[in-house]
């Protein structure tokens, strides 16, 4: 019984080298793939200039309806409504808590303690806008209102056992 296993055993892997043996030698064996690769480079030629306008729409056309405002030196000129913001664990702090619609809102946002995330609700718990809330640096946030309501500050950045009680409410009335 051992010597036919044995001897079973014995031929598979003669069998196996003898595949591996015909591959290895026929892969040296140049083949003539030039008509194949003409067509595929012309084709590759196509899908390249599709993939670059196509990104380059994309790209566009995604991006010049970018829903936020400039957030650099675009309202240096203006007089935007200053918001002081500071995150605690776990509360907000905010040197005012009324703003008007149509004029932009400046929240200088830090951090107290830990990091906080800053996020600005509006009535259907939709975020509007939102900034990280670091000690040690000052992030500035700028945000138009266009609808009035009353806002919610929430926590966007796990801080620690009272994270989902950082609320505050932020009152956005209509400008005369
Ligand atoms: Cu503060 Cu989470």
């Amino acid at each position: 019984m051992q010597t036919t296993v044995w001897f079973i055993t014995l031929v598979g892997v003669a069998l196996l080298a003898a595949v591996f043996y015909y591959v290895i030698s026929n892969s040296q064996t140049p083949e003539d793939y030039s008509s194949v690769q003409q067509k595929w480079y012309r084709f590759r030629h196509k899908w390249f200039y599709f993939i670059a306008i196509f990104g380059i729409v994309v790209t566009l056309a995604t991006l010049i309806p970018f829903p936020l405002p400039s957030q650099d030196a675009a309202y240096a000129g203006e007089d935007y409504q200053v918001v002081d913001v500071s995150g605690h664990q776990w509360y907000w702090t905010m040197s005012t808590d009324t703003v008007v619609t149509g004029k932009p809102v400046a929240f200088y946002v830090t951090g107290a303690d830990v990091n906080h995330g800053f996020g600005v609700y509006d009535e259907n718990l939709k975020l509007v806008a939102q900034v990280q809330a670091m000690p040690g640096y000052t992030n500035k946030l700028i945000h138009i209102f266009d609808q009035p309501g009353k806002y919610r500050i929430l926590c966007l950045e796990y801080c620690g056992l009272a994270h989902h009680a950082m609320i505050a409410e932020l009152k956005v009335e209509a400008a005369s």
